[in-house]
């Protein structure tokens, strides 16, 4: 995935802004993606139907009560079964170890549709979203304010493949994860770019191009609700937060988003806001992911 970053981007930008003439290609034709959902979802599950769809091929949803990976049978069976069926796997995942025990036995592609570690297709749309707005990733400032959570991560990743700096400030606690962000690091050594973890949100924003925060309380954290909002006050992205950001900043968020928590009501839905867009961007860069994987 990581040589392929750059060519998928290239081409969800190119389908989304050179519409097809005459039929369109169906490159998914007679081709079926399960897609097998741990969590709640709106984006991940309506882009990824959708764009299977548009694509000419069938996805199926299969939900949180119905494989109960691990549980009902082992995950390497579940992987075996669905292989004899389907083209590709879509999975949402409470671990991360889970999505690799899958794909460890799966004899088609998994796609990741986020776990506790990592959120990829996210992640593509969200640098396709950049790449639109800004016509350019290299030498970017992301700044991510909030939990080091699994966005945070594969944002870590994405921009160090892609030549972006990227700041990630969060408590000290819920710093991003340790081997990913020394694997992010050596990638932008080599990319000539910088990735770092610090605490302090205002050292952080300056300069941001990109101001970008996701939830305090991610899916299967609802017990620590109380206790995250008390600590995650102070990373707030608000007005006062931003000012030290570059003029034209962008402000980005994965959604579902929580206004007067992780961002006040006037940067969410205000003129530096991009999170439609970016939400939207999720169907243009898995359509690319898909063609190209199954
Ligand atoms: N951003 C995102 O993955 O949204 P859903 O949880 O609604 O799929
Ligand atoms: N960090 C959030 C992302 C939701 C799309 C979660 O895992 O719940």
């Amino acid at each position: 995935m990581k040589d392929d970053l750059e060519k998928i981007l290239e081409k969800a930008l190119k389908t989304k802004t050179e519409p097809q003439k005459g039929r369109r290609p169906e490159p998914l034709k007679r081709k079926v993606l399960a897609m097998v959902f741990e969590k709640p979802s709106l984006r991940t599950r309506v882009s990824f139907e959708i764009g299977v769809s548009q694509l000419g091929g069938t996805a199926l949803y299969i939900g949180p009560d119905e494989v109960q990976m691990g549980k009902r049978e082992t995950v390497a069976d579940v992987a075996k079964v669905l292989s004899g069926y389907a083209n590709g796997i879509m999975y949402r995942a409470f671990s991360n170890e889970v999505m690799r025990e899958l794909a460890k036995h799966a004899t088609i592609p998994v796609i990741n549709g986020l776990d506790d570690m990592e959120h990829p297709c996210q992640c593509a749309a969200d640098l396709l979203t950049i790449l639109e707005k800004k016509k350019t990733l290299k030498g970017l400032q992301l700044t991510y304010v909030g939990d080091g959570n699994n966005v945070c991560n594969s944002l870590l990743l994405g921009c160090a493949i892609t030549g972006m700096n990227m700041r990630a400030a969060t408590p000290k606690q819920h710093a991003p994860n340790a081997e990913i962000l020394a694997k992010a690091q050596a990638i932008a050594q080599e990319k000539g770019c910088v990735v770092e973890a610090l605490s302090n949100p205002f050292e952080a924003v300056e300069g941001a191009d990109v101001i970008y925060t996701d939830t305090w309380v991610s899916m299967g954290q609802e017990s620590e609700k109380e206790e995250r909002e008390k600590l995650f006050l102070p990373y707030q992205v608000n007005a006062k937060l931003a000012e030290k950001a570059s003029k034209e900043w962008i402000f980005m968020h994965c959604l579902p988003a929580h206004r007067g928590y992780e961002v006040s009501e006037e940067i969410m839905d205000g003129p530096h806001s991009v999170v439609f867009d970016q939400a939207e961007n999720r169907l243009h860069a898995q359509k690319a992911i898909l063609a190209a994987v199954l």
